[in-house]
């Protein structure tokens, strides 16, 4: 028996202009159920909502808007139950919700769809839904941010290599590298704040497409849903999935800072660096290299923007180009937010997780810090400040004595001073004191500099507003 042997009878929601049901491929490729189930409780809530509305506006009449309220919170409590039976050939969860609501009520439930399409109902659940997970994810970063700020409130005067193209570049604080990552994660908030203030409209009463001549109240079903107003083109309504595309990049850009401090735990727990010591929760061992510990989260956590920039694409790449207004092509559009919402929430708490547990090893900072003639640049300042030369010659003479370091394998604090004075006659004595890797930090006190006092009011600053 092939697949189109299979004729069933027409759909019982649109069915009244078919004769037979769908091809069984027909309706796999169309069916959303297996995913738009996650819907669920967006769907009641704005079919609840729709239905309040329709009959405080005489549209539908009190005792049916009071059978269809009660029917779908049954509805809702079966599916979180386990009791509900989902059916594909029931395509999606608007169809699945009003089917069972109509068993439940009878009648009652037939005339909940009434100025109502499931253009407008896809349109405004998912927007909720998307809406929740902003909230989530706003939280979630601030959960992470103050993982970043308590550890560096516990090194704020630490001190370590800075690096440009991974190079020793002068020596920075702990809690200056630390607070660089509360910087990147909060711009990251203020994305998902902004996204969900732009979508907090309410696309809900645009129906099909073109609004409705029934008179019904959008600022009511607005209001009831916690949206700032309805939306106010019906076609745009419809066929907009900006706020996904806002989630997604916004989600994108995050997932690109998580894997770039991933990057870094990757570095920094291994032997050659042993900056930090991850904790057993967040790694794993080897089936059969025993003295293995792999920073396994921090390498999941550097792939993850792969798939949420994957979805990010892929969403983009499904609304380029689609003619006004809703069409089926936009029912792709949620299984990539899923994806990428799941992952990035995950990614979140494990790397709340591994800040929150891991040891930064403050003797290895340090030597680190020490080594690569990281105070080169100090001692130009030096030459500047002290000798009055130029900028540019005084780097030229300090090269000179780092390439004079380099050659004897010491560094510059180890260099006689007449060596030094055998390349520049006015070095005095007096230059070993900026040498010194905590002097060079001390001594960067312009505003949002790496000096332990500069970084203590950046850590005061956003312990006040992360409370
Ligand atoms: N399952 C559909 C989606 O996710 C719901 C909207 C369907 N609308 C329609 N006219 N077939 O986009």
């Amino acid at each position: 028996m092939t697949a189109s042997d299979q004729t069933k009878a027409a759909n019982q929601m649109w069915g009244g202009r078919f004769a037979e049901g769908p091809d069984a491929i027909m309706q796999a490729i169309n069916a959303s159920i297996g995913f738009d189930k996650r819907l669920y409780a967006q769907d009641i809530a704005g079919s609840r909502a729709h239905a309040a509305m329709l009959a405080a506006t005489g549209i539908l009449s009190d005792s049916d808007a009071q059978a269809i309220g009660e029917g779908l919170l049954t509805v809702l409590s079966e599916i979180e139950s386990g009791a509900f039976a989902f059916k594909v050939e029931l395509e999606d969860i608007h169809l699945n919700v009003e089917s069972r609501l109509t068993e439940i009520v009878g009648e009652a439930g037939k005339r909940l769809h009434t100025a109502r399409s499931r253009n407008d109902q896809v349109a405004v659940d998912f927007r909720l839904w998307v809406r929740d997970q902003c909230d989530a994810v706003i939280e979630a970063l601030a959960g992470l941010m103050r993982a970043f700020v308590a550890q560096a409130d516990q090194g704020a005067d630490w001190v370590m290599p800075g690096f440009t193209h991974l190079q020793t570049a002068q020596p920075v604080t702990w809690g200056h590298h630390m607070m660089a990552y509360v910087e990147m994660f909060a711009r990251d908030r203020s994305r998902f704040q902004d996204a969900r203030k732009r979508m907090n409209e309410c696309p809900l009463g645009a129906a099909a497409l073109a609004g409705t001549g029934f008179p019904i109240d959008r600022h009511m079903t607005a209001q009831a849903l916690g949206f700032d107003r309805p939306t106010a083109n019906s076609l745009d309504s419809v066929s907009d999935r900006d706020f996904a595309l806002e989630f997604l990049s916004a989600a994108s850009i995050c997932a690109m800072h998580l894997s770039r401090f991933a990057e870094e735990l990757v570095i920094w727990s291994s032997a050659q660096f042993r900056f930090v010591r991850l904790s057993d929760r967040w790694t794993t061992g080897s089936s059969i290299m025993p003295q293995k510990k792999n920073p396994d989260a921090a390498e999941l956590l550097r792939a993850k923007l792969g798939r949420i920039l994957g979805a990010t694409v892929a969403l983009f790449t499904v609304m380029k180009g689609l003619a006004l207004t809703y069409s089926k092509d936009m029912q792709e559009d949620k299984e990539q937010v899923f994806d990428a919402a799941d992952n990035l929430m995950l990614g979140l708490a494990a790397m709340t997780g591994m800040v929150g547990d891991m040891a930064a090893n403050r003797d290895t900072l340090k030597a680190a810090a020490a080594s690569g003639f990281s105070t080169a640049t100090d001692l130009a300042d030096w030459l500047v400040r002290s000798l009055n030369l130029p900028f540019r010659e005084a780097h030229h003479v300090t090269g000179t004595l780092v390439a004079l370091a380099e050659s004897k394998g010491c560094d510059l604090p180890e260099l006689p001073l007449e060596a030094m004075q055998a390349v520049h006659p006015g070095i005095t004595g007096e230059v070993f004191s900026v040498l010194g890797v905590e002097n060079s930090v001390r001594s960067r006190m312009s505003y949002g500099g790496t000096a332990p006092d500069q970084v203590r009011a950046q850590i005061a600053r956003w312990k006040e507003q992360l409370k």
